[in-house]
């Protein structure tokens, strides 16, 4: 059902003026990993309306699967900015389409995996404005070492890029994108208290354990993606099950069907950075059959 949305719309609202500001409640969109022309498409349709309906003042994405399903365009970039989103975050895609280096090295707006190596192109964090202005929010992705491609340490890596910020940036978003749901509750409680929001990327299944921790941390272990349902991951189910059940190498094509934007809205308190409301979101959309191409990428 296009716009079905299982989120009561929160307190909340502009951020301007520092006397405004400390009593207010800043809400935060984040969304899981946007996959393809259905995830693109369905942000485009979607969170507009999503962003005035819900008072939402910062809105993060992670990107890393939007052209073809792996990487990100500067094309890609530009247009998911224009649909609303504030800062994009990255994963074990993030070099994927080469062509996204010089949108690394310049923006603001995006930043890629802090635990890679030091030389790797992009920032390891950034601080954005809220759309209201007045709040900045703190940005940083890690990825993890648990079934994944070898990486440094993200709980040095985590620290070090917290230690380097400005004391008055409260609000501190962290997405850890990793396979293991072991590693990500453990990344929730060591940086409980310490950063608004911790939430978990990559696997693209969105998790039932939205919760406030005990100091004040918003965390999911993972967001699910935004993109189409009716696959596998993303992927086409045809594809991947040829794949699986014969064997044989197969190119997964990006799938179409069943489009949702899942992720979270989190309300932080501006003068603390505490969390103080948590509610996962998950908004369904149209099959956009004009943007699918049998047999090809996306
Ligand atoms: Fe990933
Ligand atoms: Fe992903």
């Amino acid at each position: 059902m296009p716009g079905t949305v299982y989120s009561p719309v929160l307190s909340g609202g502009s951020c301007a003026g520092w006397k405004a500001k400390l009593h207010m409640t800043v809400n935060i969109l984040c969304i899981g990993d946007l996959v393809g022309q259905a995830g693109r498409n369905l942000l485009a349709g979607q969170l507009p309306s999503f962003i005035t309906d819900h008072n939402v003042d910062l809105v993060v994405c992670n990107a890393e699967n939007v052209a073809g399903g792996s990487g990100l365009t500067p094309a890609n970039f530009e247009e998911i900015l224009r649909h609303g989103v504030d800062v994009v975050t990255l994963g074990d895609h993030v070099y994927r389409r080469r062509e996204i280096v010089p949108i690394l090295e310049s923006s603001a707006r995006i930043v890629r995996p802090a635990n890679l190596s030091c030389k790797a192109a992009g920032k390891r964090w950034t601080v954005v404005e809220t759309k209201s202005g007045g709040c900045r929010a703190g940005v940083v992705c890690v990825l993890g070492q648990m079934f994944m491609k070898p990486a440094d340490s993200p709980w040095a890596s985590i620290d070090q890029c917290l230690g380097e910020m400005d004391d008055d940036v409260r609000i501190r978003i962290v997405d850890f994108h990793a396979e293991a749901s072991s590693e990500k509750i453990a990344m929730g409680w060591h940086l409980n208290g310490r950063v608004s929001i911790v939430f978990g990327t990559h696997t693209h299944i969105p998790t039932a354990d939205a919760r406030i921790l005990d100091k004040g941390t918003a965390y999911i272990s993972d967001l699910g993606m935004t993109g189409p349902y009716d696959s596998i991951l993303g992927r086409r189910k045809d594809h991947v099950l040829k794949a699986l059940t014969t064997s044989m190498r197969v190119r997964f094509d990006v799938a179409r069907g069943d489009p949702r934007m899942c992720g979270i809205l989190v309300g932080v308190e501006a003068a603390t950075g505490k969390a103080v409301s948590i509610e996962r979101v998950e908004v369904s959309g149209r099959v956009q059959e004009e943007a699918y191409h049998e047999g090809g990428g996306q």
